[in-house]
């Protein structure tokens, strides 16, 4: 379908016109050119007249700048460890790989307090991000200050979506806990996010591991089973539906764990689920890779079968995973980070977690849209349109309309490159994707009608990028829309009577 606005600009010149490119959304596919003015799309049109910048995009997909809704920067890690990558190397990798907004986390810890972690975690984002940005809470401490102050505060201020996990020892909330925060978030209009894996199977599983004195980076895809994945998740689908509040399982990899997150949505519950790139192009062969080579592929969830990536590549395209993320964990393949211990690391002690902020959209866009698994406009709402929806920012970011940020990559399809590190922006030592052949690269990024990147260079300055404070998200407006929460309550309280 072709749909072109013809409003047009006339009392301005235009900042920067991008003509002749193809230009998709979520939803549609047209050939016209965009004018920006002050930041914002202000015309999308045929033939506009010449900006004060012009780019000719002849030739090139013209589509929503990325939005990565789930990577790690400048943070502590569930064991501990901090990130390899601050707000400036993130967000500048981010910029090469197509991205002009990320949601990265602001994480509690035991004994912080969420309006400080907040605080801290913008101070340190607003002088180095280079593109927008907006945030997610990690909540390990609930206590009554949380609960009560500092988490509903954080959501009027913009941060709409709280992340909970269910293990890492120094991390995980309870069952009970996470009914709390279910009902804090259906009653502010925050979005819970899930970790879901079983603790338990995997400390136990962990333990008969390095009984039997099998530490190799393998044996974390073992404690880490499938199955352990699926009880989490399936418990914790059950306690959404039991509030009926939405949830967001994040880094689903597992296909037991997709048919339970299908059936829970086909019985209409208010699920939505997210996937990344280790879950489509690595498996668990990678993390046996000899002596200690295999940490170079170890996250959690860990990457698993063909099985798996398969259901994953179905999932995307029928819609049961509705985003796309990186899970940029970034920790480098030495003692700061995979190898704390050298080449006698096990498999409990190296970082979890891996980078992948720059490849994400080139891998989708070379291995979903151009060999046919998915549409352009699919590929748009993966990789833009569902995250802005989902985190309360459509429709500001996430398409190319009037009115919106003027957030823009253009896409040479026809570029063919060889992921190396070396040709990355963040500050890792590795890729877990080194030698993947990919075709199509991003070639200009715009953020906010900025040229972010322009043939191969960072054109924007450190701190440039701007806080976006989240509205509402979709999947809880839906919900809200369609119940009453007293009437919940009086069915809960009445029933169990
Ligand atoms: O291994 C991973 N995914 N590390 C990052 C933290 C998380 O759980 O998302
Ligand atoms: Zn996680
Ligand atoms: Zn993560």
């Amino acid at each position: 379908m072709t749909t072109v606005n013809t409003q047009t600009h006339l009392n301005r010149a235009f900042d920067l016109v991008i003509r002749n490119g193809r230009v998709a959304t979520a939803t549609d596919i047209f050939e016209a050119d965009i004018g920006v003015i002050n930041g914002k799309i202000a015309a999308i049109a045929e033939g506009l007249p010449v900006g004060k910048r012009d780019i000719d995009a002849c030739g090139r997909w013209v589509l929503p700048g990325g939005i990565d809704s789930h990577c790690h920067v400048e943070q502590l890690s569930g064991m501990g460890l901090m990130c390899a990558d601050d707000f400036y190397s993130a967000t500048v990798s981010a910029a090469f790989g197509g991205n002009t907004t990320i949601i990265p986390f602001a994480a509690q810890h035991r004994g912080d307090s969420v309006r400080e972690v907040l605080e801290d975690y913008s101070a340190r984002a607003e002088e180095k991000a280079v593109i927008d940005y907006g945030f997610h809470v990690i909540v390990a401490n609930l206590d009554d200050q949380a609960l009560k102050i500092d988490l509903p505060q954080a959501i009027r201020q913009g941060v709409t979506s709280i992340k909970v996990f269910m293990t890492y020892e120094r991390m995980k909330l309870d069952d009970y806990q996470i009914l709390d925060v279910l009902a804090l978030a259906d009653r502010e209009g925050a979005l819970v996010m899930v970790h879901a894996e079983n603790n338990d199977v995997i400390r136990w599983l962990g333990d008969r591991l390095v009984e039997r004195g099998l530490y190799a980076p393998k044996y974390h895809a073992v404690a880490h089973s499938g199955l352990a994945e699926t009880e989490a998740t399936n418990r914790v689908v059950t306690l959404s539906r039991i509030l009926e509040t939405p949830i967001m399982i994040v880094h689903v990899s597992e296909a037991e764990t997709l048919d339970c997150i299908r059936q829970a949505q086909q019985k209409g519950a208010a699920l939505y689920a997210e996937t990344c790139p280790q879950y489509l192009f690595l498996t668990a062969a990678d993390i046996d890779k000899p002596g200690v080579e295999g940490a170079k592929f170890c996250c959690s969830p860990p990457p698993r079968d063909e099985r798996c990536q398969r259901a994953m590549w179905q999932g995307l395209t029928e819609g049961t995973l509705s985003i796309y993320s990186s899970d940029h964990a970034p920790y480098r393949w030495d003692e700061t980070g995979k190898l704390p211990k050298g080449e006698k690391t096990g498999f409990r002690e190296m970082a979890n977690g891996l980078p992948g902020i720059e490849v994400r959209m080139p891998l989708l866009f070379s291995e979903g849209y151009l060999k046919g698994r998915l549409t352009i406009n699919e590929f748009v709402a993966l990789t833009a349109t569902n995250h802005a929806r989902t985190y309360g920012l459509y429709p500001r970011k996430g398409s190319i309309a009037v009115g919106a940020d003027a957030d823009i990559v253009i896409w040479d399809e026809e570029r063919e490159i060889t992921i190396t590190n070396d040709l990355l922006h963040d500050n890792v030592d590795y890729t877990p994707y080194e030698g993947m052949k990919v075709t199509g690269w991003p070639d200009t990024v715009i953020n906010r009608g900025r040229i972010v990147i322009d043939n191969g260079e960072l054109k924007v300055a450190r701190g440039s990028g701007e806080f976006l404070p989240c509205g509402v998200p979709e999947p809880v407006a839906k919900a809200r829309a369609s119940r009453d929460p007293e009437a919940l309550i009086r069915k809960l309280v009445d029933t169990t009577l």
